[in-house]
């Protein structure tokens, strides 16, 4: 199976998605429920990373590429996540949720790298979603939306007694305001001491997705983040935000090494992964090509996705003179952005 082809079925099954050849949030536009954005903001991710280039430099030993990384104490293949998505009902008429769920996991697991799941607001999605981990032996990573703190901890107890890899708390989406219309489900902003009460509730690795500053990131560390992932919800939260590429590096830096930092919006190529890996992040997610891609045929085709992603970084790898992740560095990229200046 080719991605091509994987997208051409896609647009036979999919529900508010065009599967476009590139996923760069204009098709879908202001389209919730279903893949879009607010304001555009999608778009402005996805902008972003085209306004940073890769300085070619190719004086370096003419041997292989190594895409392997260690993250939480494991070593993957490359430094690559996918993406939580609550409820698939945003791109179907039924809910295929755990589907969703199990044949990304089986992906994720095949090509070495970790994966992401959403706890939704069916009561099947967790308890499935723990499930596949168990079958695959998967790394995979519950992302709990900001429900009041007992239901979090309810489901974060769950999450102690399986293998998942780490356990997320999604702060933006105190934004979404449609899943308060949906369900009443009482979900909104968390505090500084929400987060460590949270913390408290877990032995696993805690991390804190929906950072888009400096001193959010320094609270969530306080509050005893092991990662932080750097996420305005692809757009979807709030209209005018800025780009997910613009805000990495000041975080990077307030960060300085003592957490990982994992960034994602608009990330649609190995060549994005380099960038992002060029400023300092540890790892990219991406989401909504891997639900295109699994509409698109199910588990291989999310597979055939993660290698062309692979096949991408390597090539900016090698043409920007790295040889493994360790040798990636900011002289590799150029930006030509004056919003995304170093
Ligand atoms: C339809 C849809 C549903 C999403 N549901 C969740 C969710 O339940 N939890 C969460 O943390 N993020 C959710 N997200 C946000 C993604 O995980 C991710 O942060 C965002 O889409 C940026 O990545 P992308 O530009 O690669 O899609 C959702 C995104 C989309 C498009």
């Amino acid at each position: 199976m080719t991605y091509q082809e994987v997208l051409e079925n896609a647009r036979k099954t999919i529900k508010n998605c065009k599967a476009c050849p590139v996923c760069n949030g204009l098709a879908c536009g202001t389209t919730m429920p279903g893949p879009g954005s607010k304001g555009g903001c999608a778009h402005e991710n996805w902008k972003a990373w085209r306004n940073i280039r890769l300085n070619i430099d190719t004086f370096a030993p003419n041997t292989g590429v190594d895409t392997s990384c260690c993250l939480f104490g494991r070593e993957f293949s490359m430094p690559l996540l996918t993406g939580p998505i609550g409820t698939l009902l945003q791109y179907s008429d039924t809910d295929v949720t755990v589907d969703f769920n199990d044949g990304v996991m089986k992906a994720a697991k095949e090509h070495g790298i970790i994966n992401c799941f959403g706890d939704g607001l069916a009561p099947q999605t967790v308890p499935g979603a723990l499930a596949s981990i168990e079958k695959y032996g998967a790394a995979s990573i519950p992302v709990l939306n900001p429900m009041p703190n007992e239901k979090i901890i309810h489901t974060m107890e769950e999450v102690e007694k399986s293998s998942a890899l780490a356990v997320a708390v999604v702060v933006d989406s105190a934004g979404l305001g449609i899943w308060n219309k949906l369900g009443s489900v009482g979900m909104g902003s968390k505090t500084f001491d929400d987060l460590k009460l949270l913390k408290s509730h877990t032995n696993k690795p805690f991390v804190v997705k929906g950072i888009m500053n400096a001193r959010s990131a320094e609270r969530a560390l306080e509050a005893g983040a092991d990662a932080i992932i750097v996420s305005n919800h692809g757009g979807r939260v709030l209209a005018d935000a800025p780009a997910t590429a613009a805000v990495l590096p000041e975080i990077v830096k307030a960060v300085n090494g003592r957490a990982v930092v994992i960034v994602d919006g608009g990330i649609r190529s190995g060549a994005d992964i380099f960038k992002a890996l060029a400023m300092g992040a540890d790892a990219a997610l991406i989401c909504r090509p891997f639900a295109t891609a699994w509409f698109g045929g199910g588990s291989e085709a999310v597979g055939v996705y993660i290698e062309k992603l692979r096949a991408e970084l390597v090539e900016a790898m090698y043409m920007c003179g790295a040889r493994s992740l360790a040798d990636i560095c900011p002289d590799m990229i150029r930006f030509r952005h004056p919003d995304l200046e170093r």
